[in-house]
């Protein structure tokens, strides 16, 4: 059994972040500059709370998070308990945020990740499958400008997955991090400018 735990992890311990994967999203805020105070963001695969802690302490408002695992409540934070790829999920998104009295969004954040299975065709696959949902899901609840910052792990479907979205956006970027373990195929895609509807 290998060990788990790393630099990142004890860091997380040593600073009260819920998870290691807090650092990974502060890299990516630190060359994208995504977060600004004042955004709605939708998380999907929030639990256990890491990313959530990162996106509430910049924006200050309410983020909406969503996960199949239960996750410890969290201040500024509306916890949706479901799979991205339910409609039950995305009816709860679009009432949450009729209840906050927000029409759009600013951002999406995803993380979501099924336990991996070792096999990286199936792990490929599977990861392909979630960020495929949360952008059919997430995509029309987007406010024009909007940003999108998913997880994937790499392989032979990622750049069918860029040009399948990539014209909703202005640009998109792929990105590693050095938080990830070293031995990963995670990548991060980073979608930004939303072209609202109309201008598609
Ligand atoms: C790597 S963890 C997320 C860690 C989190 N970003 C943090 O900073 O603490 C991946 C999460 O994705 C969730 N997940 C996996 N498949 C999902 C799905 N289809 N819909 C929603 N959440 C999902 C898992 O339950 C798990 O909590």
């Amino acid at each position: 059994m290998p060990d788990r735990r790393d630099r990142y992890y004890y860091l997380a311990k040593k600073d009260n972040y819920r998870s290691r994967a807090a650092f990974k999203l502060m890299e990516l805020q630190t060359k994208y500059s995504l977060f600004h105070p004042g955004q709605y963001i939708l998380e999907v695969g929030a639990s256990p709370g890491g990313w959530t802690q990162i996106i509430t302490s910049i924006t200050g408002s309410t983020v909406i998070a969503v996960d199949v695992n239960q996750m410890e409540p969290m201040e500024n934070v509306i916890f949706i308990r479901g799979r991205i790829e339910d409609p039950r999920t995305a009816e709860a998104i679009r009432s949450t945020m009729q209840e906050m009295g927000i029409s759009s969004l600013q951002g999406i954040a995803s993380d979501a990740m099924t336990h991996t299975s070792g096999k990286h065709d199936i792990d490929h696959a599977s990861s392909y499958l979630i960020c495929d949902s949360v952008m059919k899901t997430g995509t029309p609840l987007l406010d024009e400008g909007a940003f999108v910052i998913l997880k994937q792990f790499y392989g032979d479907l990622t750049a069918q997955f860029i040009n399948k979205w990539k014209n909703l956006f202005r640009s998109v970027h792929t990105t590693k991090v050095a938080a990830s373990r070293d031995a990963s195929s995670e990548v991060y895609i980073i979608f930004t400018g939303y072209l609202s509807r109309s201008s598609t």
